[in-house]
């Protein structure tokens, strides 16, 4: 089968993780303020959401706000915090058609009442969806979690429920907020930056990069096709020689 050029055939990756940046410059670009740059970018992830479950992709995770993120104007907090609340809202059905199970990783205490709110009766209602998961990062930075994870292994050594010699990667896995999915396979950035900006830096350890010049707003199905296909093009060694690759040793 055939999209945009896809073959969807070849090895579909299991996690794909999404950057979604350029929104502000998107805006600016169109003499408009920053959070039309925000409201548009929904559409992008309405897209990208139904262009990854049509595939066959299991989990996609989408960094929508960072710890860091909350360093910027009041009021263009208070506009994504409101954004989510009204996109969780008017995307329900789009995450009940597809089948889509929604899931949230970061420091969700730490979101206005209304947004946890509405997060949580999503995560409810789609819980028994098979078809893929949808993993909103939203109050998320990696460094922050590895800490928290940190702190909660060395209380089960201090109570003795757990012992040093015992912790090993799988531990450490076990006690993020991803415990539940597996590894990035590939990860995509928009807006031309080339940084990874606090994100997954443990899960995403052996992931593809994907960088495009594409702004968010303006990432459509047809863009997130051409990176998977540009996946498919890349062949991941592990650290072994692509001769053993070749001969699957
Ligand atoms: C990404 O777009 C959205 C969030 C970080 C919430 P930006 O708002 O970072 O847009 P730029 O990078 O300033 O263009
Ligand atoms: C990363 O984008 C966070 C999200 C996309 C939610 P930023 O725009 O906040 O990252 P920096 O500041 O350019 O690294
Ligand atoms: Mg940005």
């Amino acid at each position: 089968m055939e999209k945009y050029g896809l073959n969807t055939l070849d090895k579909i990756p299991h996690h794909v993780a999404v950057i979604m940046d350029g929104n502000g410059r998107w805006a600016k670009q169109k003499g408009k303020i920053r959070i039309f740059g925000h409201q548009n970018g929904v559409q992008s992830v309405r897209e990208t959401i139904e262009a990854a479950a049509e595939i066959g992709i299991q989990y996609l995770t989408l960094y929508a706000f960072s710890t860091e993120n909350w360093n910027r104007p009041k009021t263009e907090v208070d506009t994504l915090m409101n954004l989510l609340v009204s996109s969780l809202k008017s995307e329900l059905k789009t995450l009940q058609d597809n089948q889509i199970q929604l899931k949230a990783i970061g420091n969700i205490e730490q979101l206005p009442q209304k947004a946890q709110k509405g997060l949580n009766e999503v995560i409810q209602l789609t819980a028994n969806n098979k078809r893929m998961v949808l993993n909103l990062a939203l109050s998320y930075g990696s460094r922050f979690e590895i800490l928290e994870a940190v702190k909660s292994i060395s209380k089960k050594v201090v109570n003795n429920e757990l012992l040093i010699e015992n912790i090993d990667e799988k531990t450490i896995n076990n006690h993020l907020y991803t415990f539940s999915l597996p590894d990035v396979d590939f990860l995509i950035r928009t807006s031309g930056e080339q940084r990874i900006s606090n994100f997954l830096l443990w899960q995403a350890a052996y992931a593809e990069l994907y960088f495009t010049n594409t702004l968010w707003p303006d990432f459509k199905k047809k863009d997130f096709y051409e990176a998977i296909t540009e996946y498919q093009k890349r062949e991941r060694r592990y650290g072994k020689t692509s001769e053993q690759i070749i001969k699957n040793e």
